[in-house]
């Protein structure tokens, strides 16, 4: 099973920021009920920038402030809903059902920063963005998941 559900596998350099939103629209494309987006990476690699893309890609036109302090952010875009979340400062397991995560993939997507926090909460069939730093204005994503997302990215 797990197999499966990482088929996909894939690096795409992100020299500049045009590239990045060229990234969250191809995710964006290929965005379902029932899809996670897990946003890895250190503070600064761009988890939230790439989250922006996404979610304009899918049509959102309103500010898209980072969920640091909120811990997550609905939105209802023509396609689906998309709940952001930041998982930062999530203090137990107990929260992060308060926090709807379960609902959020009954009812639409959703991208998630600080995946690891979520533990077992994370489904197995993520998309899974690792975003590292490789310059001042460049970053690197590496990216493993379901193989539907080879027909996208
Ligand atoms: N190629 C790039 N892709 C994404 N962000 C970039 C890139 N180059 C520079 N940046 C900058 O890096 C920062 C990433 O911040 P942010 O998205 O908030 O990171 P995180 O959510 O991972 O902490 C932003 O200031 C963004 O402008
Ligand atoms: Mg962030």
């Amino acid at each position: 099973m797990r197999e499966e559900s990482q088929a996909f596998v894939r690096e795409v350099p992100l020299p500049d920021g045009a590239a990045t939103e060229r990234l969250g629209s191809a995710i964006a494309a290929g965005l379902a009920v029932g899809d996670a987006v897990a946003l890895e990476g250190d503070l600064g690699a761009g988890k939230t920038t790439l989250a922006r893309a996404i979610l304009r890609a899918l049509g959102v036109s309103e500010e898209v402030p980072s969920p640091t302090f909120t811990l997550v952010q609905h939105y209802e875009t023509r396609a689906l809903a998309v709940r952001h979340y930041d998982l930062y400062r999530l203090k137990d397991a107990a929260e992060l059902r308060e926090l709807g995560l379960d609902e959020a993939l009954d009812e639409g997507a959703a991208l998630i920063e600080w995946p690891e926090r979520a533990g077992p909460a994370l489904p197995a069939d993520a998309l899974h963005v690792a975003l590292s730093i490789t310059g001042s204005a460049s970053r690197r994503a590496q990216l493993r998941g379901p193989g539907k997302w080879a027909a996208h990215v």
